[in-house]
């Protein structure tokens, strides 16, 4: 997705983010095991993505997934002005956020979970990595047209000094009331929160750290306490094997991967019907 001016993680300068750890020293471990985690990951050539079959145009796998419902949410207009506004907002300068352009999820993204929030009717709804909040802005937008259901987003955000005040800088003000927003890393948090949630969460959709060992975990760890029929989306999918092996593990009804738009990057859905 396009977007305006903005200073990327790299020009945070050692001091600042010296500065910024100093005053959440508790989080010390938890960033210091992503770094590791990724360091270790980009080592690894055996994590690096398989073949990818893509599965054709978003409306089509939409419409396969979620019959009418799907296709009819892509066209309305409430989706169009809510994509203006995540546009607009996204031109803004974010200066010292530590959120560059390749932060942002993309429209075919942002459409995919639009169309699943209105089709499946979700009383909660998951995702991982918020960012400046694209996937968050396209979920809340689709749960105010429902008129029901909560997001709840996981979010540890980058060492930077503005980080945290333009973490969901994308999502308009009047969607914010049906939002949670949880600081810290999923490893930390979200087996606790699908606890708290129940088995009431039909939604999942991931997009924080892509290492395989942490997209697969999260993925595994949402599936286990997904109401039925429910939906698990993943960005980035082409990094390494984690989406196919966990297609391969839990056999969804339906599932495929999407080219992203303005993006080299592919989003993976699975859709599992009730039991
Ligand atoms: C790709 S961006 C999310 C993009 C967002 N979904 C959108 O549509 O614009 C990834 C976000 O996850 C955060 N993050 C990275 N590793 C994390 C982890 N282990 N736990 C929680 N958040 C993490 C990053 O700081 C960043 O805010």
């Amino acid at each position: 997705m396009e977007s305006g001016r903005n200073v990327g993680d790299g020009a945070v300068r050692l001091e600042t983010k010296l500065k910024l750890l100093m005053k959440r020293p508790n989080e010390l471990l938890a960033r210091a095991g992503i770094k590791l985690e990724s360091g270790l990951a980009v080592r690894d050539a055996s994590m690096v993505g398989g073949r990818i079959e893509e599965s054709g145009r978003l409306d089509d796998v939409v419409e396969q997934c979620h019959g009418s419902a799907g296709g009819e949410a892509l066209n309305e207009p409430a989706l169009r002005l809510l994509e203006a506004e995540i546009l607009n907002r996204l031109s803004l300068p974010a200066n010292r956020s530590g959120y560059s352009e390749l932060h942002n999820g993309s429209l075919t993204l942002g459409r995919l979970c639009y169309a699943a929030v209105r089709a499946l009717k979700p009383d909660i709804v998951i995702e991982t990595g918020v960012a400046r909040g694209v996937t968050s802005a396209c979920v809340l937008g689709a749960l105010r047209e429902n008129g029901k259901g909560r997001l709840h987003s996981i979010d540890l955000p980058p060492l930077a000094e503005e980080a945290e005040r333009l973490t969901g800088c994308a999502i308009p003000e009047l969607l914010k009331d049906r939002w949670s927003l949880h600081r810290g890393t999923t490893r930390a948090l979200l087996e606790d929160l699908l606890r708290q949630c129940g088995g009431r969460m039909r939604v999942f959709i991931h997009d924080s750290l892509h290492t395989h060992r942490n997209m697969y975990w999260e993925m595994m760890a949402a599936y286990k306490t997904l109401a039925r029929p429910g939906m698990i989306i993943a960005d980035d999918v082409e990094l390494n094997r984690a989406f196919e092996e966990f297609v391969e593990e839990t056999k969804p009804s339906r599932s495929g991967i999407l080219q992203e738009s303005g993006k080299e990057a592919c989003c993976g859905y699975t859709l599992f019907e009730a039991r």
